[in-house]
């Protein structure tokens, strides 16, 4: 079986992380979600993985190369636009051959893995299977209608009154029939080519189209306060282990990582947290729920339930609570005889100052 990670689109509700390198590569617990995403295809035994990426594949490759490091090979696959993840189907129809593949949506975090639907996908091989995922509102999904035996009798691309509470999650299993199917359907209201009409198409041919219900903590990385809960979720399932150096003044509670090189000067690191390689918390309280990554300076800071990239310093600011930091970016305290708040901030960033 092969992989089909879609990481294309604009990332607009992500801004403006997004400006800077595509949504797919935002940091959940110090790694990128396709990283996560990769773990995952290997858990299943998929180590053939095409990716779509849209605009700025270079910065994809980067990250992930041939897939090498990663234990995996990577073909990337472009895509002009974003056309729909049917339209990702039929322009990865070369890579895909012949053979049963699992598609993967880039910014979809599970949790508790679905190596299990893998294996019986594997052994039974309907046309396709899709996993879906009880919700409270799914009028943001695909959403399926299924009957007792497991099979889907219809299915809609977010249906204004739903005829369940199943929404379809972003990963599907398919036969070469899907191929056929991404062939015959026409594009969408939002101009899409949607992969839920495609799998729709199979069934009203009467072909074999299975799901299989999910049932861990599952969210599309999608929003700031989505990727601070998957955060969140991610970091929950970190084992403790200390690589970096850390003082006999700080204090380490709970699932605490310290990556290789960082170093920990009278601070509080009150799990679950990571630092990142090279880090320096000094005189901080850190935590808990708490990412910092490769390089960052946190001095006199107090942060909690925050992710900081890559290179980013806080020194002398208390209280950062449900923030995402950028790459290089710098929180700092006024000078002495500052009064005012001064803030160069980025495009379609947002700030929220305590009064
Ligand atoms: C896509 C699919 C939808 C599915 C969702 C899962 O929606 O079209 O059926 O439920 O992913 O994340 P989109 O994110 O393109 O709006």
């Amino acid at each position: 079986m092969k992989a089909l990670v879609l990481s294309g689109g604009m990332g607009l509700r992500l801004r403006p992380f997004s400006h800077s390198a595509p949504k797919q590569l935002i940091p959940l617990a110090n790694k990128p979600v396709l990283v996560h995403v990769i773990e995952e295809l290997r858990a299943m035994e998929v180590t053939e993985i095409g990716i779509v990426v849209g605009d700025r594949p270079e910065k994809i490759e980067e990250v992930l190369g041939d897939g090498s490091g990663l234990g995996v090979r990577i073909t990337y696959i472009r895509q002009e636009a974003p056309r729909g993840l049917a339209h990702c189907v039929a322009i990865a129809r070369d890579f895909l051959a012949d053979d049963d593949f699992v598609m993967y949506l880039g910014d979809n975090v599970l949790t508790s893995g679905v190596t299990d639907m893998a294996k019986e996908f594997r052994a039974t091989r309907p046309a396709a299977q899709v996993v879906v995922h009880k919700v409270a509102d799914p009028r943001a999904f695909g959403v399926a209608e299924v009957d007792d035996d497991g099979r889907v009798i219809r299915l809609v691309e977010k249906p204004e009154q739903p005829v369940s509470d199943l929404a379809v999650v972003g990963v599907y299993f398919f036969t070469p029939a899907i191929h056929e199917a991404v062939t015959a359907i026409e594009a969408s209201a939002r101009g899409e080519l949607e992969i839920t009409d495609a799998i729709q198409w199979l069934v009203t041919q009467g072909a074999e189209v299975t799901a299989r219900t999910y049932t861990g903590f599952w969210k599309d990385a999608g929003r700031v306060d989505d990727v601070l809960e998957c955060n969140r979720e991610l970091l929950d399932r970190l084992k403790a282990s200390v690589h970096g150096d850390v003082d006999g003044e700080s204090e380490l509670i709970g699932g605490v990582v310290i990556e290789e090189g960082a170093r920990i000067v009278r601070s509080r690191i009150i799990g679950p947290v990571v630092v990142g390689a090279d880090a320096v918390v000094e005189d901080s309280s850190i935590g808990p729920h708490t990412a910092i990554g490769r390089g960052c300076l946190l001095r006199d800071a107090e942060v909690s339930n925050t992710i900081v990239l890559e290179g980013a310093s806080v020194q002398g600011v208390g209280a950062v609570h449900a923030s995402v930091i950028g790459r290089e970016a710098s929180v700092t305290s006024a000078p002495a005889d500052g009064a005012a708040h001064r803030l160069i901030v980025g495009d379609h960033a947002r700030v929220e100052v305590a009064a």
